[in-house]
């Protein structure tokens, strides 16, 4: 395997093209060792919301590969109607903090530090759903839009309540919860899950938020209020120096063309309240990172978010891969998704962008999946070796048979 070969490779090497990623950066009380960071990536395994001994592991393994931050995956705070479905890790109660105070614990010993990812799915939550079946989803209008197959987007079906003036401020308290519990915890800083179609973004996207009171509106910076106010309440919760990560994106799970904004003047809207709220780094969630976002430029969003911010920005998307994400809905239908490794090319456009100053740090997702020891085998060039990303990696990535949960006994 990749991971005992890798540890014949001495500390010393290191690849000149990409040394520049092994600079340390600050943010806030956060100090980074180098620019390379695990984006969250939920396996949907945390019986009882609780992920275990086997993500220690996991998690441990990235970090003692040298990346420098690791961002829990998406976790749901404590709404009952925060998650999906139950297999999905908590950022409450007792059981699953405690769980998540032993991976930070962990990271740290291993050299890294580890950030959660607080989430509420919002109205991708389908109605009736266990164990909650009584309640209704949240969201701004209550709108649900079934995740894409891959065909074009399907029509909105109303399926709850708008939120009430009380549902929203519920909501935040509850991110402020976890925010707190985070800082608590021992862990080094929080990122708010704003991408992707779940809660936030469904106030972002014109096309689930219908409201016409002040978290509604025409222009995506009059639809950044409640993102505005779950940041104003984190920083209130954690104070000054915790360091608030937002992570947020065009493309939906609903829809992957879907866009927020079409202009940079558009995104300002957005990034500028959210800046005025208090975020430290933005977490540009993108596909494929060398793709342009708007026309009469080669920059990306990671790009165009630090230019209008002025704050440090993480980029995401196929690094080091040659095959995007695609939906969750078909991701285990394709049989033939390899997605194998490139390619010096790859690499070589991110370096430009990076040396120029686009961003400041590379979020690699899969190709981590595949490969804990990915910081590892690129810091010392060694490409050759990293193993090509499969349909199979996101449950291999946690196997670990002397770790194994007993069998469950039934509920
Ligand atoms: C199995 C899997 C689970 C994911 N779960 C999350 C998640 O919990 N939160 C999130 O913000 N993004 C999630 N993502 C998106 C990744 O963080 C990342 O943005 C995406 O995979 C693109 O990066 P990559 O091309 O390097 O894989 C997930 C992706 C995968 C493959």
């Amino acid at each position: 395997m990749a991971a005992n070969n890798a540890q014949e490779i001495s500390e010393a090497d290191i690849d000149p093209s990409v040394a520049p990623l092994f600079q340390p950066i600050r943010i806030k009380s956060l100090e980074l060792k180098n620019r390379i960071v695990m984006p969250a990536m939920g396996h949907g395994k945390a019986r009882g919301g609780v992920l275990g001994p086997s993500f220690h592991r996991y998690y441990q393994m990235r970090a003692e590969a040298g990346t420098s931050l690791l961002i829990g995956e998406a976790s749901a705070i404590g709404d009952p109607v925060a998650p999906v479905e139950p297999d999905q890790t908590h950022f409450h109660s007792l059981w699953p903090l405690t769980d998540w105070k032993q991976i930070a614990k962990v990271v740290h010993e291993a050299g890294a530090k580890i950030i959660p990812q607080l989430w509420h799915v919002g109205m991708i939550r389908k109605a009736r759903s266990w164990p909650f079946y009584h309640l209704p989803s949240r969201g701004p209008s209550g709108l649900y839009i079934t995740p894409t197959d891959g065909t074009p987007m399907k029509e909105p079906v109303q399926q709850s309540e708008p939120m009430t003036q009380a549902d929203i401020d519920d909501v935040i308290a509850i991110y402020g919860q976890g925010a707190e519990d985070a800082k608590r915890l021992g862990f080094d800083g929080l990122e708010i899950h704003a991408a992707h179609g779940y809660l936030i973004d469904q106030f972002f996207w014109h096309v689930t938020n219908r409201r016409t009171d002040g978290y509604g509106g025409k222009t995506l910076r009059e639809r950044s209020r409640f993102a505005a106010e779950v940041v104003k309440e984190c920083r209130r919760r954690t104070g000054p120096d915790f360091p608030i990560f937002f992570r947020y994106s065009q493309w939906k799970i609903q829809d992957y063309g879907a866009r927020l904004a079409e202009t940079p003047q558009e995104l300002a809207g957005l990034v500028e309240t959210l800046v005025d709220a208090g975020v430290d780094c933005f977490h540009a969630s993108t596909r494929r990172f060398w793709e342009p976002e708007f026309e009469g430029s080669d920059m990306n969003l990671a790009g165009w978010t630090k230019k209008i911010s002025g704050l440090p920005t993480i980029t995401v998307g196929s690094i080091s891969l040659d095959k995007e994400l695609v939906p969750y809905t078909i991701r285990r239908q394709v049989k033939d998704e390899k997605a194998k490794l490139t390619t010096i090319t790859n690499l070589n456009r991110l370096m430009e962008m990076f040396n120029r100053g686009d961003f400041d740090m590379i979020g690699v997702g899969r190709a981590m999946l595949s490969n804990p020891d990915w910081t590892r085998l690129v810091r010392a060039g060694r490409l050759d070796m990293l193993q090509a990303y499969d349909a199979d990696s996101l449950a291999k990535s946690t196997d670990f048979p002397d770790l194994a949960a007993p069998p469950s006994r039934g509920h």
